[in-house]
């Protein structure tokens, strides 16, 4: 199936089981913002806690805060923002659609690389067990022809930004013949910048209203708070602080489901040390935060890092975690290398002290940063996406059948066993019931009695359930049960007694801490 495809899939898949809803549906929705149903919002749940717990508990220096989303607006001044946090935007005169400069200079530079892997494929196939990829790709003519096209155009890009030239980036869409997906045209005005901020006013209007931003990154309340953390925790610096919570950005081109959302939500921890080791945790915080993503075996090969173009003014290193969406690989998380910057500008702007007086050098300094970003939606979207699975699955008559199943991370997964009873008499669903409330206070567990067993296991395979547990007449004599596994569908007679130890065995996110540590 094309990736496109299996997108669309996904999409649909999400709003008819209970994952995700577009918001305000029923008066139309409202562009890129969503809301999570019932199932979506145990999922991102379990999602915030297998990193919150990863950040405060397996690192004794690293403690949390929940600050609020306004904040005084000159935060946003000091920070940059109010001045920069803006996206280039081009618009087409035919069909009247803007679009991101960077995002349609990106999407030129990926298809070039889309070329070179089909021709690779198209070798690979060719040539069999005898096929050598490497040297195919270093010696191919059209893969050099390719690589090169991408590369004069990569070489303008970076440059382009690095001297936030708005009419270079407009030229190399004009001289790549760059046409707009809707109007087909190239007909395009010029770029220009555009703050991604919402503002709205804090007070009454008679009395002055004060213009102040909803937070477009929730790392800044972190670092206002930075020495009533330091001061009142008692931190020694290298320490971090982690924050999850919403934040607001207008994107003006929202696609792609929750991947680029206006209201979403950040898992930032921003670590503080000494000036000149801020590479050296840069490159332990990627181990570590690589290592967090693979733990829970979506498959290594699905995650790479990309560093970045175009460093931001503040920043000394940057890198992104991609994930191999179906729509290719794309940042979930960022990982940043942002010195004194901002503790230096909150400083600068309130006029108050934020450094940090080290017993172990006998100075005080503003402490470097660390940043580890990750939005909570897009690490929602690829694991929904590696879940998502269609099998042919042979129906109880021999004939061929299909099924959808999300094969989450046992851990993570919103309904972790769903009890049923084989028929509604007989004392099996008073059993069942017995069973959940045994089970309930660990796990979050479904009891469903209806439809034949076949499409019971199918509504489960669907939001991903790991386990199902069927209760049968030889239940009620000897407490046993039949526990069946969501992925290889096998199924296996247990002590009820056992049950308990058998799930938490896999669903518990001790055993995937222990990866980590
Ligand atoms: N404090 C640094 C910061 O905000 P960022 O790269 O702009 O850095 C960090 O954002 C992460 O937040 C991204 O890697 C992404 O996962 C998430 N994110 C950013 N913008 C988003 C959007 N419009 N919709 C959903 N997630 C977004």
């Amino acid at each position: 199936m094309a990736q496109e495809d299996v997108f669309k899939k996904l999409v649909a898949h999400c709003k008819e089981y209970g994952f995700v809803f577009q918001s305000s549906e029923i008066y139309d929705g409202l562009g890129a913002v969503y809301d999570y149903g019932q199932y979506g919002v145990e999922l991102k749940n379990n999602i915030k806690k297998y990193w919150w717990d990863s950040m405060v508990l397996l690192h004794e220096n690293v403690v949390g805060i929940d600050s609020a989303i306004f904040m005084h607006p000159t935060i946003w001044k000091a920070s940059g923002h109010v001045d920069a946090f803006n996206d280039p935007l081009i618009d087409n005169k035919d069909s009247k659609k803007r679009y991101r400069a960077d995002v349609l200079i990106e999407e030129l530079m990926a298809k070039y690389d889309a070329k070179i892997d089909k021709e690779v494929e198209k070798a690979a196939k060719r040539f069999g067990d005898s096929f050598n990829e490497a040297m195919f790709r270093e010696t191919n003519p059209r893969v050099l022809e390719n690589l090169k096209k991408k590369e004069e155009i990569h070489q303008r890009f970076v440059k382009a930004l690095n001297d936030s030239n708005l009419e270079e980036l407009r030229q190399i869409i004009i001289d790549n013949e760059v046409v707009c997906p809707i109007s087909g045209t190239k007909n395009w005005t010029d770029v220009r910048q555009f703050n991604l901020m919402f503002s709205t006013e804090m007070g009454s209007t008679a009395d002055g209203a004060m213009k102040i931003f909803l937070r477009p990154e929730t790392a800044q309340g972190i670092f206002v708070n930075f020495l009533n953390v330091q001061k009142t925790g008692r931190m020694k610096i290298p320490f971090g602080i982690a924050q999850i919570g919403k934040a607001f950005r207008n994107e003006i081109v929202a696609r792609q489901f929750i991947f680029r959302m206006r209201e979403f939500e950040q898992m930032e921890m921003q670590f503080f040390v000494a000036p000149g080791e801020e590479l050296e945790w840069f490159e332990k915080w990627k181990q570590v935060r690589i290592k967090w993503h693979k733990a829970l075996g979506m498959g290594d090969h699905k995650y790479r890092f990309h560093d970045h173009d175009k460093l931001a003014h503040y920043a000394n290193a940057a890198t992104d975690i991609e994930y191999e969406m179906p729509f290719g690989f794309k940042e979930v998380e960022g990982i940043h290398s942002r010195t004194d910057f901002d503790l230096s500008q909150h400083q600068q702007h309130s006029g108050k002290k934020l450094m940090y007086f080290d017993p172990e050098k006998n100075e005080s300094y503003v402490p470097y940063v660390i940043e580890t970003s990750i939005g909570v939606d897009r690490m929602f979207l690829s694991i929904m996406s590696g879940a998502y699975c269609e099998e042919e699955v042979k129906g109880k008559d021999g004939e061929s059948d299909t099924r959808v199943v999300l094969k989450l991370p046992p851990v993570l997964a919103p309904v972790k066993l769903a009890v049923l009873p084989l028929v509604k008499k007989d004392g099996l669903p008073e059993l069942a019931r017995s069973i959940i409330d045994d089970l309930k206070f660990d796990f979050n567990c479904q009891y469903d009695e209806k439809d034949s067993i076949g499409k019971r296991y199918r509504r489960q395979d669907a939001i991903g359930t790991p386990f199902c547990i069927t209760i049968d007449h030889q239940s009620t004599q000897d407490n046993t049960v039949t526990i069946r596994y969501r992925d290889t569908m096998e199924q296996e007679r247990v002590k009820i007694g056992d049950l308990s130890g058998i799930i938490s065995q896999k669903v518990s996110m001790k055993e995937l801490f222990k990866k980590l540590s």
